[in-house]
């Protein structure tokens, strides 16, 4: 059955927030139920502010380790890692005492970095919390709708942990928490802003898109955050 709940906020401020006191709440919950917490957050442009405001949060940081739920094949010193994003926006303040599973290797080819990156995730999981963000073309992490070999790319019972990526519309190849390991996650949440990205979420699952695949099968009800 397809279960989720809509949170509405005012503006990305307030969105942001909310969010990072969520996230800040299941990952104490975590660390008080099993001593550690482990947190996937995406990179993009929308989760600046909500990094921002979860860096700020009073948990045992020490306790949490952080990843990525899908990174673009590049390395940390491109503008579009987004290991470079969650070191410069996340990992800091409160939050640098956090550590982190980066996704990205420096390794000849994506698949081979996919496989690296699997073993380094395989011990966090299941993981505590996910964060996922959502293009306007209904793609969450990278589970790009126009991916080569999509239908393996989006079965939930895949017993893969990360997974490389190639699509046309991704840029360049991407590595991306598969959606096995999305779905087993104890709590997901979704960060959308704008209203074109709303009605292509309230319109994903008559679409089949990534998203919609995400919302079906997780264990636990996928909880979005939006704001205009
Ligand atoms: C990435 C992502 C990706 C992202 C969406 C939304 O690395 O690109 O993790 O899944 O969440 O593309 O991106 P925006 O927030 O930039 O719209």
């Amino acid at each position: 059955m397809r279960v989720f709940e809509v949170r509405e906020f005012e503006d990305s401020e307030s969105v942001a927030r909310a969010l990072a006191a969520a996230v800040a709440d299941r990952l104490t919950d975590a660390i008080a139920a099993r001593g550690r917490a482990t947190l996937a957050v995406s990179g993009g442009t929308t989760p600046v502010r909500f990094f921002q405001a979860l860096s700020n949060a009073e948990i045992d940081w020490d306790r949490v380790v952080v990843t990525l739920v899908d990174e673009r094949f590049v390395g940390p010193s491109s503008e579009r890692s987004n290991e470079r994003l969650v070191r410069e926006t996340l990992l800091v303040g409160r939050a640098a005492r956090a550590g982190f599973v980066p996704i990205y290797s420096q390794v000849e080819n994506v698949e081979l970095a996919a496989e690296a990156a699997s073993e380094a995730v395989a011990g966090l999981l299941p993981l505590d919390v996910v964060v996922l963000g959502m293009g306007t073309d209904g793609h969450t992490a990278s589970l790009f709708p126009d991916a080569e070999h999509v239908d393996a790319l989006l079965d939930p019972a895949t017993g893969r942990t990360v997974i490389a990526v190639h699509a046309p519309s991704a840029g360049e190849p991407r590595l991306t928490l598969s959606l096995g390991v999305i779905c087993k996650a104890r709590a997901v949440f979704l960060h959308i802003e704008g209203d074109a990205k709303r009605a292509v979420f309230d319109g994903a699952a008559a679409r089949n898109l990534p998203i919609a695949k995400v919302v079906e099968a997780a264990k636990t009800p996928v909880v979005t955050y939006w704001a205009p």
